[in-house]
């Protein structure tokens, strides 16, 4: 069977910090604390929301945190402006590197999958706007099952859902939580470090392959294989 590719979406395939145009337009110059603290957070809700069984949509912990980050920060933008941020977050750019290796990929005969956080619609409408919709056999949403990454049963989802040999399934993601949760899922995963700024957790699990751009991704795979 081909390979399967789990792509993660936001600050994977596409720029998280895409929407900090319009961001400096209403906070100035904290929109980059701002933008850093408003994901983190969002990731913060995520992960608790799924330990305490409390799930809400992405989008709910999306816009509660932007609320938190509104009062952390002081600038209490009005439900106009918060909904202006919200809907620029549903429309961010993909990077440079991301056109010309999916194509690549699609072209080997890779399987390729979406596999977020977002919901199914949201992670659509991203997909679309960003034209890179059709690169994807499908899209596969921890809405499925109530949960969030790393959840090890949204890992498991995503192999049932895209009926992938686990042997030939990798998660390709920029966040070092969810490429430890795949490998830890018993899938395998490349980290996407593009600007190398990030720092990968010291937990002793390392990622079965790193590649600065998506452009490295297929000679890295394939000289993977080629040394088992
Ligand atoms: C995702 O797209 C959270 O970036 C992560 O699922």
């Amino acid at each position: 069977m081909s390979i399967t590719l789990a792509f993660d979406v936001y600050g994977t395939l596409l720029d998280i910090y895409g929407a900090n145009e319009k961001l400096k337009t209403l906070v100035g110059d904290k929109s980059l604390a701002f933008s850093h603290t408003w994901r983190d957070k969002q990731l913060e809700y995520t992960f608790r929301r799924a330990l305490m069984n409390k799930y809400e949509i992405f989008s709910v912990c999306v816009s509660e945190a932007l609320d938190y980050t509104c009062m952390y920060y002081k600038t209490p933008l009005t439900k106009e402006e918060k909904q202006e941020l919200l809907n620029a977050y549903r429309a961010l750019p993909a990077f440079d590197d991301v056109i010309s290796s999916l194509k690549q990929l699609n072209d080997s005969d890779y399987r390729l999958y979406a596999f977020s956080n977002g919901s199914e619609e949201m992670v659509e409408s991203l997909l679309t706007t960003s034209d890179i919709r059709e690169y994807f056999l499908g899209i596969v949403s921890v809405d499925g099952i109530k949960s969030y990454k790393p959840d090890a049963a949204v890992y498991q989802y995503f192999l049932s859902e895209s009926a992938a040999d686990t042997d030939k399934a990798w998660l390709v993601s920029s966040n070092p939580f969810d490429v430890i949760g795949a490998i830890s899922a018993g899938m395998k995963a490349a980290w996407v470090n593009r600007f190398e700024n990030k720092v990968f957790d010291p937990w002793g699990i390392e990622p079965t392959l790193r590649v600065k751009n998506l452009g490295e991704l297929k000679d890295k795979i394939d000289e993977y294989y080629m040394s088992q």
